[in-house]
């Protein structure tokens, strides 16, 4: 299983299933990096481990088309089966997100449909919800919002801020997405909303 990630930042999910596939916990390689920012930590990482890393800053592009049209022709290059959203602040257009129909996942620090968009964890506590979680998806034309992969949850305690919550929920997202794509690896339906794995493992 071919994976491609997209990041901006950190990247500490990117760092997990990193580590997943070099462990051999998943069988799967990662056969490209892109990071819309130069600086995202991310991708310095990616470049230390020796990955096919690119650059391909927003602000340098003239458009939306024409950033998407760099990051397409990448992706192109690397084949991959899967592209792996791991905490990429882009919107993706339409046409891309048809170019790769059910192939492109991201993660999302909440129980989808609950609180989709930015500062979920924070939208959770205004709220008021004593669960929250995290979501692994497919990622449609619509925000936070294509068929649901793996889900996590985690306890909302009365002394959390937004921080401590997000901090918790990390945690749950590096071992959902590596769940989520480990069920990819042996199959999977989809059935109008529904992402119907062949095995359960
Ligand atoms: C995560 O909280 C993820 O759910 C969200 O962006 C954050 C990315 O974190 N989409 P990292 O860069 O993987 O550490």
């Amino acid at each position: 299983m071919r994976l491609a990630i997209l990041l901006s930042g950190r990247g500490s999910n990117f760092q997990a299933i990193h580590e997943a596939v070099q462990s051999g916990v998943l069988d799967a390689s990662i056969v490209c990096v892109i990071s819309n920012r130069a600086n995202a930590p991310g991708i310095e990482r990616a470049q230390e481990y020796g990955y096919d890393a690119h650059v391909v800053d927003h602000k340098a592009s003239a458009d939306r088309a024409a950033h998407e049209e760099a990051v397409l022709r990448l992706l192109e290059v690397a084949r991959p089966d899967f592209i792996v959203l791991a905490g990429y602040m882009r919107l993706l257009s339409a046409s891309f997100v048809a170019r790769w129909h059910h192939r492109i996942l991201n993660i999302h620090p909440s129980l989808l449909p609950a609180f989709p968009g930015v500062d979920a964890q924070a939208q959770a506590i205004a709220h008021g919800v004593k669960v929250s979680g995290c979501t692994v998806h497919f990622v449609d034309e619509h925000l936070d919002a294509g068929p649901i992969l793996v889900q996590r949850t985690v306890a909302v305690l009365q002394s959390d801020d937004a921080s401590t919550l997000a901090a918790r929920i990390l945690i749950e997202e590096h071992a959902a997405y590596v769940e989520a794509l480990s069920k990819l690896k042996n199959g999977y339906n989809i059935e109008g909303r529904r992402v119907v794995f062949w095995s359960t493992r």
